[in-house]
């Protein structure tokens, strides 16, 4: 297939693209570089343009005919959004719809879409299934589902077919070694306990030990970035012999806290992290899993990274190379 991957210079989108191509797909990425890196992007077509630059991608999309396109280019930050949402409605709705509307001028008609857990808000189930309310609680929440119902509206005009996958705690590393999550400010679970071990003098913060789970940390689903690239490739395929929107949520299922994370990355380093506990952060749910048996049934999606020892391996893997 021939694929845009806008987002591609970032974490995961660099994922998807070399997974892409060891599937010997033909892929463009396009991204701003804004929080993407240069290193990330190898042997493909790179186009230099930010989404809300009408002209310029107007310029760049002009026939071409991409079979589909994965969209992951946007901001992503909770806190950010909520200090500056204009930026993030901006950002992400306004640049979603100016990469549709070029999409329909060109007749590319299908696409993935990038959501996430936090369309979801404050979960009333420890286990989401797709059918879970959606009241996200924060501007970056809203801004994913405001483009996920535009989606779903194009799709019933029939102008569109869209999957949207919801991804809950991406983490780990290509198992090559030379792509990994290099966020600033990093903000993930994983990589800030690893990155802590350079700053051995200022302890890990572990935001509260009083929730309501076996050892009072918060408790996540933690899914391999390879993991979450091959379910983009399969939901790709899938449009192209089915019409219309879907949604799948795109997790292990499988239930880690903080405490465990913090041991198999122990177990995993050799090294002995420090931690101390802090207050519990406000809008911090207590379990936030995915029930990912949709992804699994529908897609054919099989997680390869399945335990966390596995991710949390590939993250340190990468982490050496990137601190030496
Ligand atoms: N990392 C996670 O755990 C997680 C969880 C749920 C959803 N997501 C979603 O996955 C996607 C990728 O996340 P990530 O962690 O790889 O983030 P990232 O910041 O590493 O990647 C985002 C990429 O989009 C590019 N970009 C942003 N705005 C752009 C614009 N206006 N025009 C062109 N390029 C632009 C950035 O330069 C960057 O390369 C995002 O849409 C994010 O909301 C991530």
């Amino acid at each position: 297939m021939k694929i845009l991957v806008t987002g591609g210079a970032g974490y995961i989108g660099s994922h998807i693209t070399r997974q892409a191509q060891r599937q010997s797909h033909d892929v463009c990425v396009l991204d701003d570089f804004s929080t993407g890196n240069e290193w990330a992007v190898k042997d493909c077509e790179t186009l230099r343009v930010n989404l809300l630059d009408k002209d310029l991608l107007k310029k760049c999309l002009r026939g071409r005919n991409f079979d589909g396109v994965i969209h992951l280019a946007a901001k992503s930050l909770v806190g950010e959004s909520i200090i500056n949402p204009y930026t993030y409605y901006e950002n992400n709705i306004v640049g979603s719809l100016n990469l549709l509307n070029e999409m329909l001028r060109n007749d590319i008609h299908r696409i993935v879409f990038s959501s996430t857990a936090a369309i979801f808000g404050n979960p009333r189930t420890n286990i989401i299934r797709e059918d879970h309310p959606k009241n996200p609680i924060n501007p970056y929440g809203r801004t994913k589902l405001v483009v996920e119902n535009f989606l779903n509206d194009l799709s019933i005009s029939k102008k569109l077919s869209a999957v949207c996958l919801r991804y809950f705690n991406a983490a780990g590393a290509d198992p090559d070694g030379e792509l990994g999550e290099a966020h600033d400010p990093e903000t993930h679970l994983i990589p800030t306990i690893l990155n802590s071990y350079d700053r051995a003098k200022q302890p890990f913060k572990v935001f509260g030990n009083d929730y309501p789970t076996p050892d009072g940390t918060c408790i996540r689903d933690y899914v391999h970035v390879n993991d979450l690239a091959d379910a983009h490739l399969l939901a790709l395929q899938k449009l192209q012999n089915t019409d219309g929107f879907s949604e799948y949520n795109l997790g292990s299922s499988v239930k880690n806290s903080v405490m465990e994370v913090i041991k198999t990355c122990e177990g995993v380093t050799g090294r002995p992290l420090n931690y101390e506990i802090d207050e519990h952060r406000l809008g911090d749910p207590a379990v936030l899993v995915a029930d990912n048996t949709k992804a699994l049934t529908e897609l054919g999606w099989q997680p390869v990274f399945n335990n966390l020892d596995k991710i949390i391996e590939t993250a340190w893997n990468w982490h050496k190379r990137l601190s030496m």
